[in-house]
């Protein structure tokens, strides 16, 4: 009956994952039955709940780990509440899981390293067989997993690379050199930086120097930026250009509207004009449009960002975002819960890149995604009816 049950789940999961072209190289729309869909929370929800967030998140799913289903226990950390995906994430990873016959200890952790240690702490203890952990820092688990890796527990990084820890089996991700390119590409052709003669002027923003993503999609874009900086027809005129410089802790929206509204006050308060802004994530786009809408007054830039969030797609619509890159949380979570199948029966997982993600241990195995991008032009055909929202979502 299990078996059953897993072979319609695995069969629905790759259908949709050849659909949406995770890793098959097709960008074509989702066309999943929403049924089999986890409804994205509606910002004002996501909210809400972040509110009460420290306090549930450890309390809500000890339970869930103490009711064991046979299948095994598996272990979820997630980095926080305060942004959509993540939510999306730990869903999605908890309805799939669930379908094939897991138990599932989910954990979010404020973005605090130390209650993210002590949640996986939990879950070693609690029996978990395998832990799939979008960490907060890459960095700072290789005493924990340690442990779990003596107790003979499987570990999947989920999104995000775990640096320096030899306890780590296998990386699920989407490719984030890619998501960078396509920012990057976007920004290129918006601008037809080929054939026009400039110069325009750019400001960047990137992500969580703990978060070895934030690299990659600053070097995706960098790679097909930096030459139109080095030769003058883009102009950075905050003169911030290097990871470091343009880094966003966290990647808090705060943060990156505080160092927009230094940037304009210091360069486009006398109506100079900002051509385009290199978000990396959508958080950081919104910090950079609040200030935007706050402090500037010339054309409006084009925007990049990543993850079609709620209150994004909503600035899409309205002309203050020019795109984001659609990484479709679902198909993310039906190719790490092939991973865990596999490693619970003895199979082998699914990987498609034996070559890009070293932690400092060695390479390993990942399976990489493909991102799509969404503008006013396809978000309809992305978003909407790939069952991904719904309209009344994104009003
Ligand atoms: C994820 C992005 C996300 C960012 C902030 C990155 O690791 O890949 O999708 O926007 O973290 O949470």
């Amino acid at each position: 009956m299990k078996k059953k049950l897993l072979g319609a789940f695995l069969s629905v999961a790759m259908t949709a994952s050849m659909l949406v072209g995770c890793g098959g190289g097709s960008s074509a729309p989702a066309t999943t039955d929403s049924n089999e869909t986890t409804e994205a929370p509606a910002a004002e929800e996501t909210k809400e709940e972040t509110t009460e967030a420290a306090a549930e998140e450890t309390a809500e799913t000890t339970e869930a780990a103490e009711t064991t289903a046979g299948g095994g226990i598996v272990g979820v950390a997630m980095p926080t509440k305060d942004l959509q995906r993540w939510n999306q994430d730990g869903a999605n990873m908890q309805q799939q899981l669930e379908a094939a016959g897991y138990t599932v200890d989910l954990q979010y952790a404020s973005n605090d390293i130390a209650t993210q240690v002590s949640q996986i702490e939990n879950m070693i203890s609690s029996g978990a067989q395998v832990l799939v952990i979008a960490s907060i820092d890459g960095d700072s688990l290789g005493t924990v997993l340690a442990q779990a890796k003596e107790a003979g527990i499987s570990v999947i990084a989920y999104d995000r690379l775990i640096m320096n820890s030899d306890a780590v089996s296998y990386y699920a991700t989407f490719d984030n050199y890619m998501v960078g390119t396509k920012q990057g590409e976007y920004i290129e052709q918006q601008l037809d930086l080929k054939n026009a003669d400039g110069p325009f002027n750019i400001e960047i923003f990137t992500g969580d120097p703990g978060d070895n993503n934030a690299r990659f999609f600053y070097g995706g874009a960098m790679d097909v930026l930096r030459p139109y900086i080095d030769e003058g027809k883009l102009v950075v005129k905050s003169g911030q250009v290097e990871f470091d410089e343009v880094a966003t802790a966290n990647w808090a929206t705060e943060t990156a509207q505080s160092r927009m509204d230094a940037i304009i006050s210091a360069n486009y308060a006398d109506g100079t004009k900002l051509d385009a802004v290199l978000c990396s994530n959508d958080s950081t786009a919104l910090g950079a449009t609040n200030s935007l809408e706050a402090n500037y007054t010339g054309d409006w830039p084009i925007i990049t960002g990543q993850d079609c969030d709620v209150a994004n797609v909503k600035n899409m619509i309205a002309g203050k975002q020019s795109m984001s890159i659609f990484k479709d949380t679902r198909d993310l979570a039906a190719k790490t819960v092939e991973m865990v199948d596999a490693i619970m029966k003895g199979t082998e997982a699914p990987v498609n890149d034996t070559e890009t993600y070293d932690n400092g241990t060695g390479v390993i195995p990942s399976y990489l995604c493909e991102p799509v991008f969404a503008d006013i032009n396809n978000y309809k055909e992305l978003l909407i009816d790939s069952g991904y929202y719904s309209e009344s979502d994104l009003q």
